[in-house]
């Protein structure tokens, strides 16, 4: 009854905020968005797909969108980003996802469709905080090897640009890659698997 209206009302509000927390994320602002993050009962429970338009994201950022309540981190790579990961694969725990959550049609190194677009569940596998985007090379902080990756700021796990967990953190499992498809070049179906060829 009543329900009904302010059920719908809260789905057009969660529109709006996903597309205001993308334009954020596109300008690499992820991290201030953990505390934030308020999803609503009804959009953890509905599991509804999510469109997301990533025509904005340039080459070497990132966006953040929201399916299921959760962050799903989105990545425009570059050639520069896919050379670093063959680099590192024997840093990494499980460079192809075999225990980790990946959809079959997904590569098993890039754990892309297509390689230069990388979509991720942006929560760490080891206490589920919002791991931080750091694709810059050899930063301070992170040190001399880091080639770009995710750095969970709870208690300092490390993934790479395919969300790989690297050896020896205390994240047991790569980043979750949701089940996405395309609808066109620029729109990203989180929610909906890939169709088979
Ligand atoms: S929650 Fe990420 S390292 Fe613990």
């Amino acid at each position: 009854m009543s329900n009904d209206g302010v059920n719908a009302g809260r789905r057009r509000f969660l529109v709006a905020a996903t597309s205001v927390v993308g334009a954020a994320g596109a300008v690499g602002a992820a991290t201030p968005f953990v505390g934030s993050w308020f999803p609503s009962a009804k959009a953890k429970a509905a599991g509804a797909p999510v469109k997301v338009n990533i025509a904005k994201v340039e080459p070497g950022q990132q966006m953040v969108a929201e399916w299921r309540g959760q962050p799903v981190f989105i990545v425009r790579r570059t050639e520069e980003i896919l050379a670093n990961l063959t680099k590192i694969e024997g840093s990494v725990a499980d460079p192809e996802s075999a225990a980790s959550v990946q959809p079959e049609y997904v590569d098993k190194k890039t754990r892309a469709i297509k390689p230069e677009i990388l979509v991720l569940v942006g929560l760490c596998t080891h206490l589920g905080c919002a791991p931080s985007f750091r694709p810059e090379v050899a930063p301070a902080d992170l040190g001399p090897d880091w080639v770009g990756g995710y750095f969970c700021p709870c208690h300092g796990s490390r993934y790479d640009l395919a969300g790989r967990v690297y050896k020896a953190q205390p994240a047991p499992l790569n980043l979750p890659v949701p089940p996405h498809s395309y609808e066109s070049d620029d729109v990203i179906i989180v929610g909906v698997d890939q169709e088979k060829a």
